[in-house]
């Protein structure tokens, strides 16, 4: 089934009112930054004001990535890491190639492969459909021959039991019928209309089954009322924070903590007055690049 307008929303949430969560979410899969750098533009992130790529300090970058490692493992999540692959600067992002969902047929959570939009980053695939065969964890292949980029762009989510679905710049409106058809999966389907929010995990974020983080101006306006239907309280996230300091791919594993890149102080305040947990990180290596915080990692079920 696929949602994409609040009066659905509404009567979709109305129905499954009296559904439990699903098993959430415990493992965290980050991908080693070895050979990460900024090797080509496929974001407006990656070039300066005068068009050339940005350079990547490799030490710092990899500081922080061992610092956001450490802060997923002091909240208690079991953390694992792809080593990092030469040529593929952008593995580190390992939001991307793929997509772990409720798989209503088996009653198991599964990895849905990606494909990805850009040439460059295609052959990260491959390496995470072997670590997961590798773990037993079913893999699927899609159908579809179109674009679709993973967890960036589709979020499941165990508490409300739908896939918040985004398709624009990187991923096709197309694929989520796939994904509906062929697992069962109830997609709220949101298009993005900004190049500055490629992917929905850089402007939409779930805090709680209640609350969500949301960039106004990176959605239509029923895809923005379509959320206001299905949770209770929206963050508008400060645009300004957002660009400077990707705030918007801020990351909560529980409800109540919730990891992001230092700087965004008005954030903050609106995460604290509602009772939740910041914890900043320093990821502004990888902002070269067009990530942060969520991008860096995939979560899913061990
Ligand atoms: N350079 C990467 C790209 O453009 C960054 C990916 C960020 N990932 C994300 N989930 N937003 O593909």
């Amino acid at each position: 089934m696929i949602i994409e307008n609040s009066l659905s929303a509404l009567s979709f949430l109305r129905d499954r009112r009296s559904v439990p969560s699903l098993p959430s979410f415990d493992s965290i899969l980050m991908a080693s930054p070895d050979f990460f750098k900024v090797a080509y533009a496929i974001n407006p992130y990656m070039t300066d004001e005068s068009g050339n790529l940005k350079q990547v300090d490799s030490t710092k970058a990899r500081e922080q990535w061992e610092g956001l490692r450490r802060t997923f493992i002091e909240l208690g999540l079991k953390v694992e890491a792809i080593p990092g692959v030469e040529n593929l600067p952008d593995i580190v992002f390992t939001a991307n190639q793929t997509f772990p969902f409720w798989n209503a047929n088996s009653h198991r959570y599964e990895i849905l492969l990606s494909h990805m939009r850009s040439k460059e980053r295609s052959p990260e695939v491959s390496f995470f459909k072997r670590w997961f065969e590798e773990r037993g964890i079913t893999v699927h292949e899609l159908n579809y021959s179109g674009a679709f980029e993973g967890n960036g762009d589709a979020i499941f989510s165990p508490a409300h039991g739908v896939v918040f679905g985004g398709y624009g710049p990187r991923t096709d409106k197309e694929v989520y019928q796939e994904l509906s058809d062929r697992f069962h999966l109830p997609i709220v389907r949101l298009e993005l209309r900004s190049k500055d929010f490629y992917h929905l995990d850089t402007c939409f974020s779930i805090l709680s089954k209640e609350v969500a983080a949301v960039q106004p101006e990176a959605f239509t306006k029923e895809g923005l009322l379509t959320l206001q239907n299905v949770f209770n309280q929206i963050i508008e996230i400060p645009y300004q924070e957002n660009i400077e300091f990707f705030c918007g791919n801020c990351f909560c594993p529980d409800g109540q903590n919730v990891i992001l890149q230092k700087g965004s102080e008005t954030f903050e305040k609106q995460l604290v007055r509602l009772g939740f947990r910041p914890w900043a990180v320093d990821t502004s290596e990888f902002m070269k690049s067009g990530g942060s915080v969520f991008c860096l990692k995939l979560f899913y079920r061990g």
